[in-house]
């Protein structure tokens, strides 16, 4: 404990006591922590190193010190695993983003089933439920479609990228080998016109400037584009020009939205919108249903796992003609949608206003009337409907569900839960609240966001008789 103090008190630029003079300590990977990074043990406590495998030995430079745990990189590798690969990405180790690219997607997705696994057991105290082979990618790059890039300058030259891991300085980019390949040649020509047309990108320590991010999301099905400056500004010179020039150099693009955030923030996107080209909007398609997005509206970043993940949801929820389902934390209506064909009525209820929007849209677009679509907080509606349903599909935030809502659905008693969830530590929590009034019968993951920390997992719930 004291040398963890030490640990604690000396980084941060000075050097550890007990250590050589350039915070240099070598170790052994014994195990991942939950963002993926190796776990080394030392005399002056744990350490995090980024891209470290499990067995590996390297000399460490630690780098900053949280909370009594040191973080590392990599100074020399001593010994090397067999999982061990080139990442694809030449900016993999300072952007911080993909946590897996030097090891094989066989190793990452061990890691991601035992971190569900560990996290039911350590924080749910679930260690009965046999947790799946995580449903892994064929090919577990050029995946996302939607991407956020935040703009700004270097010697006199535009750049974008990505911020380097814990600062606000950007990483120049050509090509991101998770996003969607549609994205990179349009940022390449925005910055280009941006030059041409004389427009600043936003600095975020003199408040200057126009354009802070460029959102781009994409779609497989129809190959459309919808790109959203988010701008310090409402209006700025040669915009119309400028619109002309990208969408001639891109026909693809269907849509082009400006954003106006003035808030000395880092949430990306402001509240004021304005359509500056095309409907505002693009058309995706998940499993034969159409779903318009647009700017804000949650929707799942990858398409081709996005079908895995909705077909094991409703294979979990075995729907039967006479059911009625409450979609919780509804979107776009996703999976309410896909659900309403096998079912006598889904109720959707969803928070954002837009994508309640979007919703009813896009029952009318695929001709879908069993399907009643609120805009409420669903704990609320809940309370105050207690409506009879047999199944709940429910897929909160990262931050998980809340005891309040937990409890309504204990109220209605539906024979199903399906948890749909992007945070495994969150779902643990929430599940164990579950635990008294219905079982956990099979809990799946489904790795949506390869080469990253993250995994979505479904759990399937059944009440007790
Ligand atoms: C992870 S998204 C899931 C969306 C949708 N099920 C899908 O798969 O595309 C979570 C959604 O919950 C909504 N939300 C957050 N808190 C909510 C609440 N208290 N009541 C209703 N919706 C909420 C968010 O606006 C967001 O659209």
């Amino acid at each position: 404990m004291f040398l963890r103090k030490h640990l604690y008190k000396n980084c941060n630029g000075l050097k550890l006591i007990g250590m050589n003079k350039s915070n240099i300590i070598k170790g052994k990977c014994v195990d991942l922590s939950s963002e993926g990074k190796g776990i080394i043990k030392t005399v002056y406590g744990v350490i995090f190193v980024d891209s470290l495998l499990i067995g590996e030995e390297a000399e460490i430079e630690v780098t900053y010190v949280r909370n009594g745990v040191g973080y590392g990189k990599i100074k020399k590798l001593l010994s090397f695993s067999k999982e061990r690969i080139n990442p694809l990405c030449p900016i993999s180790t300072a952007c911080g983003g993909c946590t897996f690219q030097n090891a094989s997607y066989e190793y990452e997705l061990r890691y991601k089933k035992h971190k569900v696994e560990e996290d039911l057991k350590r924080i749910g105290h679930i260690d009965n439920v046999k947790v799946n082979d995580v449903i892994g990618m064929e090919e577990p790059y050029y995946y996302r479609n939607k991407i956020q890039i935040p703009f700004g300058k270097d010697r006199g030259h535009i750049i974008y990228g990505f911020y380097k891991s814990r600062t606000h300085k950007i990483i120049p980019i050509k090509q991101c080998y998770i996003e969607d390949k549609k994205a990179g040649p349009i940022l390449a020509d925005i910055a280009k016109l941006m030059e041409e047309f004389r427009i600043e990108p936003y600095d975020e320590d003199r408040f200057t400037g126009i354009i802070r991010h460029v959102l781009i999301r994409t779609s497989k099905l129809t190959n459309e584009v919808m790109v959203v400056l988010v701008s310090n500004v409402e209006s700025f010179p040669g915009r119309n020009n400028f619109i002309t020039k990208l969408t001639k150099l891109h026909p693809e693009i269907s849509t082009v939205i400006q954003n106006t955030n003035k808030r000395d923030t880092n949430v990306i996107l402001g509240e004021k919108e304005k359509v500056l080209f095309g409907k505002g909007f693009i058309i995706d398609e998940i499993l034969g249903l159409k779903f318009a997005v647009s700017s804000k509206s949650f929707f799942q970043v990858n398409p081709i796992q996005v079908e895995k993940l909705y077909k094991t949801a409703l294979n979990f929820a075995k729907l039967s003609k006479n059911d009625v389902v409450l979609d919780a934390y509804a979107g776009v209506c996703t999976i309410g949608l896909l659900a309403s064909k096998d079912v006598k009525k889904v109720i959707s209820v969803e928070l954002e206003k837009s994508a309640v929007i979007n919703g009813i849209n896009n029952a009318k677009r695929n001709n879908i009337s069993n399907i009643e679509i609120i805009n409420d907080d669903c704990t609320d509606y809940i309370n105050k409907v207690l409506p009879k349903v047999d199944v709940v599909i429910m897929d909160p935030p990262r931050k998980g569900s809340t005891k309040e809502f937990i409890n309504a659905v204990k109220k209605i008693k539906p024979s199903r839960v399906i948890y749909i969830s992007c945070e495994p530590s969150t779902l643990a929590r929430d599940l164990e609240l579950f635990k008294d009034t219905f079982n956990i019968e099979e809990v799946q993951p489904v790795d949506m966001f390869p080469r990253t920390f993250h995994v979505e997992t479904v759990a399937c719930l059944r009440l007790k008789e």
